[in-house]
């Protein structure tokens, strides 16, 4: 079915950061017939669907993935599935050795069984640039392989690739795998930015940086992303049955930790005040990627183009961020602005 006609969508993982930005647009879209979310809340939000409240095309469930016999009947009716409901934090995988393996590989496979027992024809999944594993600035490409992850993170992402292309081709789905550089905007649940600012909201005047500060990634404005996504599943709507492609989606080049920090520190009005203290080793943490560099010229060709650079993108979302803490109500994660904090947010 091609996207002008009118569909239903089904987004696991929707009231995350990611996909609350998905559900935006695609509630924003005439042909969208319904959104369904599936979503257990474990680092979604509800005040990230708050905007849509009462809109009758949004259907948000509250329920785990991994709780198989509950989920085949969502999947009814359903025309495009996109798939984000994951761990999002490759270090929360070194406490429990479990994690990656249930909220990756097996709820992937879950989501797969239940599109096949429905006869659902397509899923866009939200794979990522660990997957490539620890090779230093190569330029990674999609033909690049063998895929040797170093974080149980990243194994989980390519496992779940693996079991997609699996089921296109073995039972008639269709599918896109994006593998996404590093996403970053308001509504974050997670990552370098997001410890940061709870770091000064606790004590603007020193900011604690694991590893040396030179770890170097592609970043992606999550607006930006989204796009992506759509186009990816405008794409995965022209494929052939049992067919499936993969496409990186992260810009050129790449933005070290050390920017993150002082861009941060400036826009929060503390430059000159607060003390950056970075680490010793290359990596933040064990299975950390220090450096990664994408190519996503495979996407390009195909007719997506990110909008701007990974450090424009950084720049972008800190000031959304700001932004959006500046209006946020609750806290409850303990990510809010720093009391002392005086925005001096860059022109977007
Ligand atoms: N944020 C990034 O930088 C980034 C980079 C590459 C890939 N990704 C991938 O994009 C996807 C979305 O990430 P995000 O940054 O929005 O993270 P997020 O944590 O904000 O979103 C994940 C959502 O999935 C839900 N969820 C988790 N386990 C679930 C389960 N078992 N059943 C139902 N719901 C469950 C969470 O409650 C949350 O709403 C993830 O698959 C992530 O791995 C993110």
């Amino acid at each position: 079915m091609a996207q002008n006609a009118s569909s239903t969508y089904l987004v696991t993982g929707g009231a995350g950061f990611i996909g609350s930005h998905l559900l935006d647009a695609l509630l924003s879209n005439p042909t969208t017939r319904e959104v369904r979310v599936l979503d257990n809340f474990s680092s979604g939000r509800r005040e990230h669907l708050a905007q849509h409240a009462g809109n009758p095309k949004l259907k948000v469930n509250t329920l785990d993935l991994l709780d198989f016999p509950k989920l085949p009947p969502y999947f009814q009716g359903v025309d495009q599935v996109f798939h984000l409901a994951a761990n999002p934090d490759a270090r929360w995988g070194i406490e429990n050795t479990r994690l990656d393996l249930e909220q990756e590989t097996i709820a992937t496979y879950n989501v797969l069984e239940a599109m096949r027992q429905n006869h659902v024809p397509r899923i866009v999944f939200s794979s990522s640039g660990t997957v490539y594993g620890d090779v230093g600035t190569t330029v990674t490409h999609e033909g690049l392989g063998p895929c040797l992850p170093i974080s149980l993170y990243g194994a989980g992402k390519a496992a779940s690739e693996a079991l997609i292309t699996a089921f296109c081709a073995t039972f008639g789905l269709r599918g896109i795998i994006l593998r996404f550089g590093n996403i970053v905007g308001e509504r974050t649940t997670h990552g370098a930015i997001y410890d940061f600012i709870r770091q000064l909201a606790k004590n603007s005047g020193e900011l604690k940086v694991l590893g040396n500060g030179l770890q170097a990634k592609p970043y992606v404005y999550v607006r930006d992303l989204v796009g992506g996504l759509m186009f990816a599943a405008q794409r995965c709507s022209e494929l052939e049955p049992s067919k499936f492609d993969v496409f990186n989606l992260a810009p050129d080049g790449a933005t070290s930790v050390r920017f993150i920090a002082d861009e941060l520190v400036k826009q929060l009005g503390f430059k000159g005040r607060t003390v950056i203290h970075y680490g010793d080793s290359a990596g933040g943490w064990p299975g950390d990627v220090p450096q990664s560099r994408m190519d996503s010229s495979k996407l390009r060709r195909a007719g997506f183009a990110l909008p701007r650079s990974s450090d424009e993108a950084l720049q972008l979302a800190i000031s959304r961020i700001i932004e959006w803490l500046t209006k946020r109500a609750g806290a409850e994660d303990g990510l809010k602005l720093p009391r002392d904090a005086s925005p001096q947010i860059a022109a977007a």
